[in-house]
């Protein structure tokens, strides 16, 4: 498995995209998240951004899976299916989508749209990628949602018309209650292009994919799963509840997918020599300098891949690296945009001091006094954080691809990194120079 262990966009399809370039693997699985995901993978002329198509797309011999555990968004699937086809690749025949993976309706992003509304009178917006993530998920668990092998049963439109009345209903109650604006005609829209959507949908490879990846890991295949968002936006464990609606960890493959914990190998952790993150939330590493933010945020091309936005840039934060480190087990770890440093001194966030309100006498809480394990309830109780400084590397490893070529100060970087995480059992195995899928050097061995 590849798991983001920061705030998202590590860089994850990149590194999942080489994995898959040498033959392991035979496969790549979604098992969580939707198209709130935006995987960018670059090879020679192509650029390709996956919302919801696993990465691997471009690669002719892998066979690409949707798990049960995905919100699946009709539209931008079929999109996506096109725009691989404008770049001269028919995936449609290795395309396989479990029948128990969930089907995003058409009033979901609405609802997403109107619930955020509501939490932003109350101030706790938490800036979602308005793919209707959350009702999705809370439809399902709330059993009242849609399945896709729904979609080949006779009743389906009788299930859905169900379902859209609920939706309408709660909208209406939005409206009501918070004032949130219907656009009925935006809903028709949507409910046109879904139509369409979910039609061809229907022609496409559903299955029962839980038996179909037992099968093939019992016959000796491997197959690579693709985590979307990251740790600290998972919904138990990251910064709830500035986090999405599922579980992001490793222990959610086997669930995701359908096949028993003994399935899971090797779990590959991305991260960037600094952090990002959109959307809202205390964002503790966050670099105070805006003028160097903003240096960080075009060098780095800091944009969401999903919804444009800009990314908030902070130092490296080896607080909550550990932290995700110990929750998804990672043991092989990618470090992506060292080619990007923008300043002569870069901090790393060592420790984070916080409010420990259930504990008053212990007012100020910090990684020394938790043992490096302790981590906060709310990321909002974060009041300031420890930093280390140490030499910055300048912008000269861009592209470069031999470890004999990295800068001493690039070098130093990592072997304090190492160091710093030498009790876990991790190895910093690829090191990113540029966005392309050839741009990393190996690290450790
Ligand atoms: P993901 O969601 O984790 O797959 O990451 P995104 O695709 O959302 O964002 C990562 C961005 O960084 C993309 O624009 C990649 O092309 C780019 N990228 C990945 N690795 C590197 C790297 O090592 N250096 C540079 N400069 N860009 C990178
Ligand atoms: P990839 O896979 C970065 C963030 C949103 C928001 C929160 C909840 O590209 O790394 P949601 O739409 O899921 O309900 O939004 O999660 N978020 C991401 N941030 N990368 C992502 O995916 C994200 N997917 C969701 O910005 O804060
Ligand atoms: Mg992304």
């Amino acid at each position: 498995m590849v798991v983001g262990l920061q705030w998202g966009d590590e860089g994850k399809g990149k590194n999942i995209d080489e994995l898959l370039s040498h033959g392991v693997y035979s496969g790549v699985a979604r098992f969580q998240g939707g198209a709130n995901a935006g995987h960018t993978i670059k090879f020679k002329n192509k650029t390709f951004i996956g919302h919801i198509v696993p990465c691997g797309c471009l690669q002719k011999n892998i066979e690409l899976y949707i798990g049960n555990g995905v919100v699946v968004d009709a539209i931008s699937l079929m999109n996506e299916i096109k725009q691989l086809k404008d770049l001269g690749l028919n995936v449609v025949p290795r395309l396989y989508i479990s029948n128990r993976a969930k089907l995003v309706s058409y009033l979901h992003p609405f609802l997403d749209q109107a619930d955020e509304h509501r939490r932003n009178k109350l101030g706790t917006k938490v800036g979602t990628t308005s793919r209707g993530i959350g009702p999705a998920y809370s439809d399902i668990r709330a059993r009242r949602g849609l399945l896709i092998g729904d979609l080949l049963l006779p009743d389906f439109a009788q299930k859905e018309s169900i379902l859209t009345e609920f939706h309408l209903n709660f909208l209406n109650m939005y409206k009501e209650k918070y004032g949130f604006e219907i656009n009925l005609e935006k809903i028709k829209e949507a409910k046109e292009k879904w139509n369409k959507a979910v039609k061809e949908l229907q022609k496409l490879q559903i299955c029962d994919l839980s038996s179909l990846i037992q099968k093939k890991l019992s016959e000796g295949k491997n197959i690579l799963a693709e985590g979307a968002q990251a740790v600290m936006l998972d919904i138990d464990f990251g910064d709830y509840p500035n986090v999405t609606s599922s579980n992001t960890l490793p222990a959610n493959v086997c669930l995701g997918l359908g096949v028993p914990h003994t399935a899971l190998r090797d779990v590959y952790g991305v991260i960037k020599a600094y952090t990002t993150k959109v959307g809202g939330g205390n964002f503790p590493a966050r670099i105070k300098d805006q003028a160097l933010e903003k240096l960080f945020q075009n060098a780095g091309n800091e944009f969401g891949a999903t919804t444009g936005r800009p990314r908030m840039c902070g130092w490296l934060d080896l607080f909550a690296l550990r932290h995700a480190i110990g929750l998804s087990g990672a043991n092989k770890i990618f470090i992506n945009k060292a080619d990007i440093c923008l300043s002569d001194k870069v901090k790393v966030v060592t420790g984070y001091i916080y409010n420990k309100k259930i504990l008053p006498a212990r007012n100020a809480f910090s990684i020394a006094d938790a043992g490096g394990k302790e981590f906060p309830l709310y990321l909002s109780e974060v009041k300031d954080v420890i930093t280390e400084e140490i030499s910055g590397w300048g912008n000269t490893n861009y592209g470069v691809k031999d470890k004999k070529k990295v800068s001493k100060e690039l070098a130093s970087y990592l072997k304090y990194i190492k160091n710093k995480l030498a009790d876990l059992d991790v190895k910093i195995i690829s090191v990113g120079t540029g966005p392309d899928r050839d741009h990393f050097f190996s690290w450790d061995k």
